[in-house]
Order: C-alpha cells, then sequence, then structure tokens
C-alpha cells in the first residue's frame, strides 16, 4: 500500500467514508421535486439554487418563471422550497387554507427576543397577538394618527427646503429614510427622534442594523442544520444582538414610565398593547385560552413594528420618486391632481388624501413595479394537493410577487410605469391574486392602510414644494440588490427643483 502517502489503511478509510457522508448529505434533499414532477434549476451540493439563474434572487425568480412557467422548485442551500405564481393556488393557499394548512411563514431559527412578534408567531399565538393588535390599525385610529404624521411630513418638507438648493442632486433614502423611521417611533411609542435633523442618531440606525442578518450563521445553518440547537443554548441570534438590545432598554425605560392612569389615554401602539397586557400569563392555560400580551410579546411587537414599517414605507416612497422622475408626463398629471385637490399648497386633509383617485394609481403601480417585500412565504402543516400539484407537509411555499408583477401574461408591457392599470375603469379587471405587495389573506401586512396614509402624505407634501427630475447621477436602468427588501446596488440620486421654479408644462424655468 506504499502507493497510499502518509495514512494508514485504516485512516483512509475513515476518510474516505466521511467524504462520502459529506457528499451524500450535501445532496440528500435534492430529489424532492423530481419526485413531485415539478421543474426547476439543478441544485450544487449543500449550496441549492442560489444565484443559478440571477445573483439577485427575484430577478432569478423573473428568469424562473420565464423558464419554468408558474410553478418550480428551487432549493435554499439543502431545503427544497416551492415557488407558486399560479393566481388560483395563491387564492388557496394564502387565502381559504391561510387557517388549516398555510398558517405560519419558515420557522425562523434563532430569532432570539423576537420570535414572539406577529410576523414570526405561529398557530394559536400568532392569532391572538394579531387579534389583540388588529384594532390600532382600523381606519378610525390611522386617523387618529394623522396629525403625528402630519407633523413628521412637515419635518420632511422644511429639512429638504432648507437643505436642498433649486436643482440639488438628493440621495432621496436620506430624507424619506429618517421620515419613515420618525413616523414609525412616534406612532409606536411616542419617541420622537428627530432622525430627519440627526441622521445618524441611534433609532435609525438601530432600526436600519436589525435587517444586518448574518449571511455567514445563516449559510451555516442552511448548510448543517444539526449545528442549530447548539447555537440556540449559546443565545445566538440571526439578529444584531446589540440592536434588539436597543430596542428592549428603550422600550422598557418608556414603559416603565407610564404606569399611571393618565397614560392610558395615550394613543400609540405602545399604549394600545398595554391596555391590553394580561396579569395572567404566568398561569398554567393552553394557548387557546389565553388572552392579551404578555411583558414581553409587548416589547416583541413594538420593535417590530418599527421593523416592518420603517424600511418597507422608505423604500416605496424612494421608488415612487423615481418613477415619476423616469415619467414627467405621470409626474405632471399628479401635480395637477394635488394642486386641485389642495390649491394653493393648501395644508393636507385626511379625507381629501383619501380620495385622490390618481395618488392611488400612481402608488399602486409604483408597489407592482418595486414591491418593498419581493417574495411571500408560508409552510404546510400537512401534506396537501392544490390544482393536482402535492405540496409535503412541512413544505416551504415561496411566492415570487416580484416576477408575479412582472408577469407579461398578467401584466402587459410588464416593465412600463402606467399608473392608468389601476384606474378605476381598469382596476375591476384585475384578479386581486396578481397583485400582491402587501400579501393576501389573514395573515397580508397589518400595517397596509397605515402605510398607505405614511408613503401618500409625503408625496404629497413634497410634491407640493418640488418636482422630481433625472440628473447625471440617476442610474437608469436600476441595477437591483440581493437585500432583505427590494433596493438598488447603489442610492438612488435625483435632482429636485423647487416648483416655484417649475411653469405649467413641467419644464425648468429660466433654463439655458
Ligand atoms: C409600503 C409599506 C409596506 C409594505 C409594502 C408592506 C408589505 C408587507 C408584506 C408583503 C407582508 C407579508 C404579507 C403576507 O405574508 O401575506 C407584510 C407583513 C406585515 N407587515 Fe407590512 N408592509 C408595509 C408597511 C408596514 C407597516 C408601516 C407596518 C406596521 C406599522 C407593517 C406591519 C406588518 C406586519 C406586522 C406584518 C406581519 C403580519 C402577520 O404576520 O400577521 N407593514 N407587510
Amino acid at each position: 500500500m506504499g502507493f497510499l502517502p502518509f495514512f494508514s489503511l485504516e485512516t483512509w478509510t475513515l476518510l474516505i467514508t466521511c467524504f462520502c457522508l459529506f457528499v451524500t448529505y450535501g445532496y440528500w434533499s435534492y430529489g424532492v421535486f423530481e419526485k413531485l414532477g415539478i421543474p426547476g434549476p439543478k441544485p450544487v451540493m449543500y449550496w441549492g439554487t442560489f444565484g443559478r439563474l440571477n445573483k439577485v434572487y427575484y430577478l432569478a425568480d423573473v428568469a424562473c418563471a420565464q423558464k419554468y412557467g408558474r410553478v418550480w422548485g428551487l432549493y435554499e442551500f439543502r431545503t427544497p422550497v416551492m415557488a407558486v405564481m399560479d393566481p388560483d393556488m395563491l387564492k388557496t393557499i394564502l387565502v381559504k387554507e391561510c387557517f388549516t394548512y398555510f398558517t405560519n411563514r419558515r420557522n425562523l431559527p434563532l430569532s432570539g427576543d423576537l420570535s414572539d412578534g406577529v410576523s414570526l408567531a405561529e398557530n394559536d399565538q400568532w392569532r391572538r397577538i394579531r387579534n389583540t393588535l388588529s384594532p390600532f390599525f382600523s381606519s378610525g385610529h390611522i386617523k387618529e394618527m394623522f396629525g403625528i404624521m402630519k407633523h413628521h411630513s412637515k419635518k420632511l418638507t422644511l429639512s429638504l427646503r432648507s437643505k436642498v438648493q433649486d436643482g440639488d442632486t438628493v440621495t432621496m433614502k436620506d430624507f424619506f429614510g429618517p421620515y419613515s423611521v420618525d413616523v414609525m417611533g412616534s406612532c409606536a411609542f411616542s419617541v420622537d427622534m428627530d432622525s430627519i435633523n440627526n441622521p445618524t442618531g441611534p433609532l435609525i440606525t438601530h432600526a436600519s442594523n436589525l435587517f444586518n442578518i448574518s449571511k455567514l450563521l445563516v449559510i451555516a445553518i442552511g448548510c448543517f442544520p444539526f449545528v442549530l440547537p447548539l447555537l440556540d443554548l449559546l443565545g445566538v441570534s440571526i439578529f444584531p444582538k446589540s440592536s434588539t438590545a436597543y430596542f428592549k432598554t428603550l422600550l422598557e425605560k418608556v414603559k416603565g414610565e407610564r404606569n399611571d392612569v393618565l397614560n392610558q389615554k395615550l394613543g400609540d401602539f405602545l399604549q394600545h398593547m398595554m391596555n391590553y397586557q394580561s396579569t395572567k400569563m404566568h398561569e398554567p392555560m393552553n394557548e387557546k385560552q389565553r388572552n392579551g400580551l404578555t411583558e414581553h410579546e409587548i416589547l416583541s411587537q413594538a420593535t417590530l413594528f418599527v421593523f416592518a414599517g420603517y424600511e418597507t414605507s422608505a423604500s416605496a416612497l424612494v421608488f415612487l420618486a423615481y418613477n415619476l422622475a423616469t415619467n414627467p408626463e405621470v409626474m405632471q398629471r399628479l401635480l395637477r391632481e394635488i394642486d386641485s385637490t389642495f390649491p394653493n399648497k393648501a395644508p393636507v386633509q385626511y379625507e381629501a388624501l383619501m380620495k385622490m383617485e390618481y395618488l392611488d394609481s400612481v402608488v399602486k403601480e409604483s408597489l407592482r413595479l418595486y414591491p418593498s417585500a419581493t417574495r411571500l412565504e408560508r409552510t404546510a402543516r400537512e401534506t396537501v394537493k392544490i390544482n393536482g400539484i402535492t405540496i409535503p407537509k412541512e413544505m416551504m411555499v415561496m411566492i415570487p410577487v416580484f416576477a408575479l408583477h412582472r408577469d407579461p401574461e398578467l401584466w402587459p408591457e410588464p416593465e412600463a410605469f402606467k399608473p392608468d392599470r389601476f384606474s378605476k375603469e381598469n382596476k375591476q379587471n384585475i384578479n386581486p391574486y396578481t397583485y400582491l405587495p402587501f400579501g393576501a389573506g389573514p395573515r397580508n401586512c397589518l400595517g397596509m392602510r397605515f402605510a398607505l396614509v405614511v408613503v401618500k402624505l409625503a408625496l404629497v407634501e413634497v410634491l407640493q414644494n418640488f418636482v422630481f427630475s433625472v440628473c447625471e447621477e440617476t442610474e437608469i436602468p436600476l441595477q437591483m440588490a440581493a437585500t432583505t427588501f427590494i433596493s438598488t446596488a447603489r442610492p438612488i440620486k435625483l435632482k429636485l427643483v423647487t416648483r416655484s421654479n417649475v411653469s405649467e408644462n413641467g419644464e425648468k424655468k429660466n433654463e439655458e
């Protein structure tokens, strides 16, 4: 055996066995979709199908939809995921069978302190928390918060007016990000961090940081899930601990200062939950008998409010500005609607804002092209057959919203920004399961109505003062990036022109 250098035969046998086990484990789960007769890209050992068709996962979904149709299989490392883009199946998954088979999203491991947040909670716990939070998002309550939102939209326009000279190039997120996080902080726990004037302050820093999920950790868990119990035992969390700790300390302090009766009248999210705080949570009873929220659950929901609302609303505003700058005729029509609804820059009123039809179409069309959440997900609790396709127990179903919104059979000229798709006459022809910027069914976006007010208000107030225009630094077309929520590889930069310097036809006055 002299041709086998260094090691003994036993050592070689052990090494080869380990190698074979390593390879077998890396491929073990990859036959699932072949057995189900579902097409999809070929996975690479351990790595799965990441980056096979495009490095940006939601652009890969567009490529997969073109190649494989409306149902395909992919692998996130070793985990099989079924992509479903068929509107009939989506109705069944998201609405009809939500409570029986598809109640939960993925079970996000190592979510630590946030595991009882409404978007991560499961089954009866999720239902209890969601039912407790829902009244806060009623139209009446949102209207009550309009004054707080207006306080921040005013600060946004004042800040733009003081910091931006006519025709300056602006990184849109630098203004819409702080506006969004300040609205969330004020409506969630009445803390005004004034991020608009303090853009490196702790609230915005930690709210942005919450999304910095450790890639290394995700890869380790994806390839070797058996390490999970050990990591859990060691208290490892996928959310940056410094940021979850910041929110915990802040909220404990705010909550601790609120124990008198007077505070019960405060209209913020934290107080709403405190009014439902249960004193019986530590008594033995099953989940169905419980109601209200525990102390820990209250802190998690308040953190998640900022987490779920900040980046999504800010990105919706940034892409709206981009779409308007690149489609000046749409912007002009919108300006006309704004000026006729609120003549002479009159203060924005809630009812009138909500009745603006063209504004609504513009926002909807922008969220079609750039939905803040590019994918939805649900996990099958049991094996179920839908439209002849078997979805095995524990299979994760992924709904590629970005790809669905750009399906040329559902949306003619899918890349074009055409708000009239959502006009009064046209919108009744839209199948609701082909347009999902806020998801659908009992587990849809809890903050949808709230978010639409936050976005529309800021857009109208900014457009009462400025118009957006493309400049040399505007990237066209945009290069997208693979982040948790939709984003671009480089920040979106636009030119802002003050309204007094814009003529009726939208041209800049005094331009050479
Ligand atoms: C333009 C802004 C926003 C967009 C595009 C958006 C979109 C979404 C989407 C797509 C989902 C998943 C729905 C599903 O799985 O069917 C979701 C869930 C959620 N969103 Fe939003 N969202 C926005 C703003 C907000 C805001 C401002 C809040 C809170 C104030 C919020 C709170 C939530 C919560 C709590 C969930 C989880 C609901 C549950 O699991 O029951 N969102 N959002």
